[in-house]
């Protein structure tokens, strides 16, 4: 395999040669391609005698050789390690002021990169948001480990061992190199709904519920990831959340109610190859929500909110396609209870709801809403188990979209 190893300026450089020396013991051939920065840590003929190919920063070191086309093109796997919140910054901007930059938008094979830095930096939103767009464009970035740091200090930010970086890069070529795995929602429109409706009680106050958007979140950057054109439809999202799924490309309408919720899905999806349905939707609203606010009267007690039934998005959308050929796909948080288990309520409401798959899970505390993992087993309208998913939201999301491509492409 023909590697490209970045390698951008931060003390860890350092394990960047180990990392060089251990892909060049597996066979692979590398061309390392470091930061100007990079080269204050670790000079080019180390990089140059340990890959046997020459080491250059700038476009302008060949340009006869329009380098930064060539190694982008060639290349068969991307590895930038370490990666530091500036060359974060640069790729997430999609900048190309150096050769290493430049090479990063050439090139179309898979791209990891493993992040170093100190732990504030690493938690800071501006690098939060730009490790979210990159992966929002499919690119792997690795979570860094937690440990020692420059100086004395610990925390989260050291760049993992070597061995673990290529074992990670390595997995992501092979997952890549099966084109049907990365681009197999290409030239589809697909629709999420994700965070969680707001029901007006008067004009200051709603019910609302506790789903963050998380999994909506990580439904649209996988889909958009395999190739997708996505939009979603976002209730109540924070911005911190949806700003990178702009910048990857994603559509993001914002929402309130489940009036609002319903009409953006409907006209959204009038276009759309598959409906996920991830938000968490009212099922009752308050029925005439004064336009004032509701007032507090000294001594006495307020009046009743009186409900009445929202419509059922999902269920509308399973029972009246849109469009034949549309794979409608619901969520189910569950408690479980009365006796009957959370993947019996599941299966109940899958043949209830007629979407053609049902994605269950149960909720509870530090389960599903406001986490960063879910754990689901997925359902045809029949009831049926076709999947079960664990893990990340995201690899949660990856694990339906397998679903959904499956449908598709047996359609
Ligand atoms: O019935 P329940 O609310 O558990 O169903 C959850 C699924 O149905 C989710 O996919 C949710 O987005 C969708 N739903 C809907 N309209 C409603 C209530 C739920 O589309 N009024």
């Amino acid at each position: 395999m023909r590697i490209l190893l970045g390698v951008s300026g931060g003390i860890a450089a350092y394990k960047a040669v180990l990392l060089l020396r251990l892909l060049r013991e597996q066979g692979h051939a590398v061309r390392v391609v470091p930061t100007a920065a990079a080269l204050r840590f670790v000079g080019a003929p180390t990089f140059e005698a340990l890959s046997g190919e020459p080491v250059s920063t700038e476009v302008f070191d060949d340009v006869p050789g329009v380098q930064h086309v060539g190694l982008g093109q060639e290349a068969d796997l991307v590895v930038v390690a370490p990666a530091t919140a500036d060359l974060l910054a640069r790729a997430a901007a999609g900048r190309a002021d150096d050769l290493l930059t430049s090479t990063l938008l050439v090139a179309r094979c898979p791209v990891v990169m493993a992040p170093a830095m100190h732990t504030e930096m690493w938690q800071h939103p501006a690098t939060r948001a730009n490790v979210e767009t990159l992966r929002g464009r499919g690119v792997h970035v690795i979570e860094p480990a937690s440990g020692r740091l420059t100086g004395a200090d610990t925390g989260a930010g050291r760049l993992p061992e070597p061995e673990d970086i290529a074992r990670a890069a390595l997995e992501a070529a092979a997952v890549g190199a099966d084109a049907s795995v990365r681009h197999d929602l290409a030239g589809r429109h697909v629709v999420v709904s994700g965070g969680g409706t707001r029901e007006p009680i008067d004009p200051v106050r709603f019910i609302g519920n506790r789903s963050s958007g998380r999994q909506g979140v990580a439904l649209a950057q996988a889909a958009a990831a395999r190739g997708a054109q996505v939009t979603l439809v976002a209730a109540n999202l924070a911005a911190d959340l949806t700003a990178p799924l702009v910048a990857a490309g994603v559509s993001v309408r914002a929402v309130g109610s489940t009036a609002e919720l319903r009409e953006a899905v409907r006209s959204a999806a009038e276009s759309a190859d598959a409906v996920v349905m991830a938000a968490a939707v009212a099922d009752f609203r308050p029925s005439a929500p004064p336009r004032a606010k509701i007032k507090k009267v000294a001594g006495s007690s307020p009046a009743p909110i009186e409900l009445v039934e929202n419509p059922d998005i999902l269920a509308e959308l399973a029972a009246h396609r849109l469009r034949a050929d549309q794979v409608v796909v619901g969520f189910a948080a569950e408690t479980g209870g009365d006796g009957t288990s959370v993947l019996e309520h599941g299966r109940a409401k899958a043949r209830r709801k007629g979407a053609d798959l049902l994605a269950v899970n149960a909720v509870g505390e530090n389960l599903g809403f406001g986490t960063d993992v879910n754990d689901v087993t997925v359902l045809d309208a029949h009831g049926e188990t076709v999947a079960a998913v664990a893990g990340s939201k995201r690899e949660v999301a990856d694990g339906l979209w397998d679903a959904v491509a499956k449908i598709l492409t047996d359609m």
